[in-house]
This record gives structure tokens, sequence and C-alpha cells, in this order.
């Protein structure tokens, strides 16, 4: 993300995996970073009366957890506390949520996407966030798959920047977009 963020954007990135936090560091010297958990970084934050135009959580819905029992902690409470405490008015929630899907009929993209696309909506509906604009994006290789499709969906892109020679490479990944605002109105 940081890659598109232009030199003016105050940005401070938290993970509490030491690994991740070097890695981003080395990546991006200029920028802040913070090994922390949620849990204790952001109630300091919200005690200092920060205010973010933007809070992202890149892959983290469903992925947040207590480092030491592995337990996962409570994503609506998160998102709760992000939207009443650290979002300023008029700023907004990101969600990024990578997901993966399959070739078997169950796990297809358009199961998989639209099971994920109500869990999201209903979750931000609970917290009472009005969804401003979502959007899937899909890793390149899945052009061939997509095309096999009997209708390609409207919102498909190809991407053809992605590196693909990841780990995940021969699982199918895909990656849904949400902003919301805290507002209702
Ligand atoms: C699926 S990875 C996403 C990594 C990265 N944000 C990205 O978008 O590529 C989930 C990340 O969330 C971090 N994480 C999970 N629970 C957390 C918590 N309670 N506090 C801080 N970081 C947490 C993990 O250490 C891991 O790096």
């Amino acid at each position: 993300m940081n890659k598109y963020l232009p030199e003016r954007c105050d940005y401070l990135g938290i993970d509490h995996s030491e690994g991740a936090i070097q890695y981003c560091s080395k990546l991006y010297p200029n920028q802040n970073f913070t090994t922390k958990d949620l849990s204790l970084a952001l109630p300091e934050l919200a005690s200092k009366n920060q205010k973010f135009d933007a809070v992202v959580l890149a892959g983290l819905l469903f992925h947040n957890v207590d480092k030491e029992t592995l337990e996962h902690n409570n994503d609506q409470e998160l998102v709760q506390f992000c939207l009443d405490k650290l979002i300023s008015d008029k700023g907004y929630l990101v969600l990024i949520i990578p997901f993966a899907y399959g070739d078997h009929p169950s796990h297809n993209l358009y199961v998989r996407a639209e099971w994920l696309q109500k869990l999201v909506e209903k979750l931000l509906q609970d917290v009472k966030a009005k969804i401003v604009y979502e959007n899937i994006s899909l890793q390149i290789g899945l052009d061939k798959k997509v095309l096999q499709q009997k209708t390609t969906p409207d919102w498909f892109v190809t991407d053809s920047t992605t590196d693909y020679s990841n780990k995940y490479a021969g699982t199918y990944m895909a990656t849904w977009t949400v902003i919301a605002s805290p507002s209702p109105d």
C-alpha cells in the first residue's frame, strides 16, 4: 500500500509480528511502523486522541488473533473501536480481504466471493457503517480460468502487475476491497 501513498501522508503500520514489521521497515525506511498487538496499540492511540482519515485493515479480518493463545479476537469489536475512536468524522474504514478459491463447485469464485461479501456487509451493518465502495480483484494467471466460465463477470479485470511467484502459486486468490464511512447518512 505504501507504494501508492503520497509523501504528505502520515502513515503508521501496525502488526504484532516482528518479522512482518522488519520486512516492511526495510522496504519503506521512511515510514512509521510499530510491532504491537492491536489490542494494545489501538487503545493507546485513542487515549492520545489520535484520529485518522483512513484506517486500513489489510488481511486482518478473520486473521485477528491473540499472539499468545492464537485464539481469534472479535472482528466486530475491532471494527467498532476503529469507527468510534480512531476514524475522523469524514474518514474511512478500508477493509482489504483476500480469500482463496478453487475448482470444487462449493469453493468456486462466485460462491466464495458472494459468501464473503454477505459476511462483510452484515458486519458493517451491525456496526452501522455505510459502504461507499466495494471492488473485487483477482491475481494474475486467472484469465484463462475465468474466461472458461460460461459468463465472464463484469468486474473481471486482468492484473498483469501482480507477482504470482509466491507460496500461493497454484491456488487461486482474489481480494475484496470494501470502503465504509462511519456515518450511516
Ligand atoms: C493475513 S496476514 C496480512 C498481512 C498484511 N497486512 C498484508 O495485507 O499482506 C495477517 C497479519 O495480521 C497480523 N495480526 C493478526 N492479529 C493481530 C493482532 N491482534 N495485532 C496485530 N497484528 C495482528 C499477523 O501478524 C499477520 O501479519
